[in-house]
């Protein structure tokens, strides 16, 4: 139908170690074509980051990555674009900012990362962690399709 093209929706979070960085940040996303649907800053409590990344769990950097993440406030963001999982992870870059920076050095990693716990920002990465991540920090959220035209910026 025309007008009611669906956008696609995904979690990005900037990190602890970029929170300063988060209005430049914001500005390369929204030049990049996203919009931000909604946003919230948040510090995670060490059990909250552990939820998160479940995944994770039993890896041997799975304890540095909860108390990294819970060691300062996040900003937990929500993107829609029409493929905006993977344009996402494309424009943070690969998980390492040293990798990102050889080979991405446009992305948000090699501009904004140390290394790679301290690596700037997160992205989903399928259509069903990104429903569960969205759903993680903003449970009030409806995920029906978004009727282009009706995004809106908090
Ligand atoms: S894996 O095992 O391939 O799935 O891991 P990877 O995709 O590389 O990373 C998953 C998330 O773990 C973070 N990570 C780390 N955190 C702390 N310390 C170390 N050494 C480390 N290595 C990887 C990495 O930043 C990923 O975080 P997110 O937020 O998912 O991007």
């Amino acid at each position: 139908m025309a007008g009611n093209i669906e956008l696609e929706r995904t979690l990005a979070i900037i990190k602890p170690d970029a929170l300063q960085d988060a209005d430049e940040i914001r500005r390369i996303i929204k030049a990049s074509g996203f919009s931000i649907i909604a946003q919230r800053q948040i510090h995670l409590a060490t059990e909250q980051a552990g939820d998160f990344y479940a995944e994770h769990y039993g890896k041997m950097f799975f304890t540095n990555l909860m108390s990294f993440m819970s060691g300062g406030p996040i900003i937990a963001i929500v993107l829609g674009k029409k493929n905006a999982i993977e344009d996402w992870r494309k424009l943070m870059g690969p998980t390492n900012p040293m990798d990102a920076r050889e080979r991405f050095p446009d992305s948000i990693r090699a501009l904004f990362g140390k290394d790679q716990t301290q690596n700037s920002v997160h992205g989903s990465d399928s259509v069903a962690s990104a429903a569960r991540e969205i759903r993680f920090f903003f449970p009030q959220m409806i995920l029906e399709p978004i009727p282009t035209g009706q995004t809106t910026e908090r």
